[in-house]
């Protein structure tokens, strides 16, 4: 009984008409300048209630060691345009553990693994953004 919930809870979480992550083709700040990726302070355990709360817009060619301070550990969710790639590190000047992030959507970084018992939820310190 718990399982069909649980599959049901997570058929309706890819249904999608309320999502907030944009897709990776769709990704442009207010300008409508095309982004390399955007950072999102808040995610969601549904999938279609990810990437709210503060946003971080990352520009192709962005080389940024050290993170904005307030992004320090911030980043929950995150969205990479189609054709660029995000490379991250967990400590600042590039220390720490390292990932590269290809084109799609991260709508949960606390279910992306870093390291053997880690996750990357509020572990981005700096990061480089290449398209
Ligand atoms: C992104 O990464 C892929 C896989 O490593 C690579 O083939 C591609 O050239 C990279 N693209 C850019 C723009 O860095």
């Amino acid at each position: 009984m718990k399982v069909a919930v649980a599959l049901l809870l997570c058929a309706l979480c890819f249904v999608g008409l309320d999502a907030q992550c944009p897709e990776a083709n769709a990704l442009y700040d207010l300008e409508g300048t095309k982004l390399c990726a955007r950072l999102y302070a808040q995610s969601n355990i549904y999938y279609d209630q990810s990437c709210q709360g503060d946003y971080l817009d990352i520009y192709p060619n962005d080389d940024v060691p050290t993170i904005a301070w307030r992004w320090n550990n911030r980043a929950s969710a995150l969205v990479v345009s189609r054709l660029c790639n995000l490379t991250v590190w967990s400590r600042i000047r590039k220390e720490g553990t390292k990932r590269k992030f290809s084109p799609g959507i991260q709508y949960r970084l606390k279910d992306v693994q870093k390291g053997l018992f880690g996750n990357w939820d509020n572990s981005i310190s700096g990061y480089y953004c290449t398209c």
